[in-house]
């Protein structure tokens, strides 16, 4: 196997990975939360669309502080979406039609109901005591370094009155952060993969997982960098940490993979987590560029992130495209038009990169209005984390194919945008994403061939895809006038309008991808 356009490539360079968020995709026993059985019954559905892989949000033992990113059993599935027979299942349903699972591993922090944690709270000469970072406060009481935890503004420290010591938390006092310094840490965190991949899984998406390169060295960081949250850790231990991650992941044949969430924004950090991996020093297999998900939809800038995108990605690297996930508004909203989510759809899917879509993307769907009596995340993601509908019937609270009231209201677009609506219908968002994937398929130019971007004009954002003989235009006009039509480009071979028969021009918001 090589990383070379041409040859044969690693299975995830050709793939298009679906996100789900399990409490919301659907709910096969009632209880108003998405669940394992649920995903599994609405394969065929997934498998019609075309995806190669999902990767779910967190399914382990969770009090669900935040939502399953808290594990207090890294090798056991929460209650809530089912047992270790229902992902069994899940995943032999995948394999049967070819498809893999990814599963969120989150090594940064436990869950403080997580019994190492427990233990190591108990005392301060416990064996696990420095599996987290325990600290004293400084003389005058306060916190023992000036970070900042993310999500309420608070210190990134809990004072513990058992051991009267201060526990580090990146994110909410739920979470403690791990030591990876402790190579106990390590070798139980090894374990945990381990777990998964001997149950057939085929690998991971890591949580913050650029943060475990602190291991427990915590000095006072400048004021500035300290205000917000410390979530910009990058160190050279994360490196060596994700190179000894990849050996174990080398251990299985079915070559398991490994994508990072690496919320890292400065040039070049985020594919530095890729490491060396023609020289066998390689670290992920794929490492998220969230700055095209933060770049408004402007010709400049758009047309600045992918470029920059793909220029740090370049061989024998490998970019990964994601507008929307569990943390973001969607980008359906964030755009603000229909049009334009149908435009991002030919973007993500046509661009040089793995893509990673979000549920529902592939429906339209938008944010849910969130009232301030049914708030339940700490850090206001409920809005893109809303129920997936499947039928029309319903309001904002219930109805949609659920049983019962979901524990989020529905998006605010439900009833238009409801899959039965839109599965088989012609022109429809959910069969323009079928059709983007079904090119990919049959065009290897469009999923792994060289990608070469155009200077803009005027609005237009063009790329060509090749491969061998093959060659793909895309034309994405992102600004608000029309365009002309290329005079190279031969308007009989266009393959996709997002806006129907192409026009003499390529129209505001409207995306096109031509055969040559
Ligand atoms: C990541 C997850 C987010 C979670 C946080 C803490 O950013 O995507 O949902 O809250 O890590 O685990």
């Amino acid at each position: 196997m090589t990383d070379q356009p041409g040859n044969e490539h690693p299975w995830w360079r050709d793939a298009v990975v679906y996100q789900i968020y399990p409490r919301s995709f659907a709910d096969s026993n009632g209880d108003g939360v998405g669940d394992l059985p649920g995903i599994t019954a609405r394969l065929d559905h997934l498998q019609a669309l075309g995806v190669d892989a999902l990767w779910l949000s967190p399914i382990f033992a969770s009090p669900m502080a935040d939502f399953g990113y808290d594990v207090s059993d890294y090798c056991a599935i929460d209650p809530v979406f089912g047992t270790d027979d229902d992902l069994d299942a899940l995943v032999a349903g995948l394999h049967d039609r070819d498809m893999r699972l990814l599963l969120d591993w989150v090594p940064n922090h436990t869950s403080d109901q997580h019994r190492w944690f427990v233990e190591s709270r108990s005392s301060r000469d416990d064996p696990k005591r420095d599996w987290y970072v325990w600290r004293d406060r400084r003389p005058d009481g306060s916190p023992p370094n000036n970070w900042t935890a993310a999500f309420k503004g608070v210190p990134a420290w809990t004072h513990d009155e058992v051991t009267d010591q201060s526990y580090l938390h990146l994110f909410l006092a739920e979470q403690p952060d791990l030591n990876w310094a402790n190579p106990e840490v390590e070798a139980a965190m090894h374990d945990t993969l381990r777990h998964w991949l001997d149950r057939g899984v085929d690998g991971f998406r890591a949580d913050v997982v650029h943060l475990i390169g602190k291991g427990s060295d915590v000095e006072d960081l400048p004021d500035h960098l300290a205000k917000g949250p410390v979530i910009a850790i990058d160190r050279p231990f994360g490196h060596e940490l994700l190179r000894r991650v990849r050996r174990v992941l080398e251990e299985y044949e079915h070559e398991p993979m490994m994508v990072g969430e690496v919320y890292l924004l400065r040039e070049g950090q985020s594919v530095a987590y890729l490491g060396d991996p023609l020289s066998g020093e390689g670290e992920l297999h794929l490492s998220f560029d969230f700055r095209p998900l933060h770049t408004p939809w402007e010709p400049e800038a758009m047309h600045a992130a992918i470029a920059r995108t793909q220029a740090e990605f370049a061989e024998p690297h490998w970019p990964t495209w994601v507008l929307s996930n569990h943390d973001q508004v969607r980008h359906r909203t964030r755009y603000g038009s229909e049009a334009r989510a149908r435009a991002a759809a030919v973007l993500s899917l046509t661009m040089r990169g793995t893509p990673f879509l979000y549920h529902g993307e592939e429906l339209g769907l938008e944010d849910a209005d969130i009232p301030d009596d049914r708030v339940v995340d700490p850090a206001g993601r409920d809005g893109c984390r809303a129920p997936l509908p499947w039928t029309a019937d319903g309001d904002a609270e219930s109805g949609h194919g659920w049983r019962t009231p979901p524990w989020l209201p529905f998006p605010r677009n439900a009833s238009t945008h409801a899959a039965e609506l839109q599965v088989g219908v012609e022109g429809s968002m959910f069969e323009l994403y079928r059709t983007l994937l079904a090119l990919r398929r049959s065009w290897p130019a469009l999923r792994s061939g060289a990608m070469a971007l155009a200077p803009l004009d005027g609005g237009l954002l063009r790329y060509e895809r090749t491969m061998d003989d093959e060659r793909l235009t895309v034309l994405i006009n992102l600004g608000a006038a029309d365009v002309d039509w290329p005079a190279d480009v031969g308007r009989e071979g266009v393959v996709l309008s997002t806006m129907g028969p192409a026009a003499d021009s390529v129209r505001a918001d409207e995306a096109v991808v031509v055969r040559h």
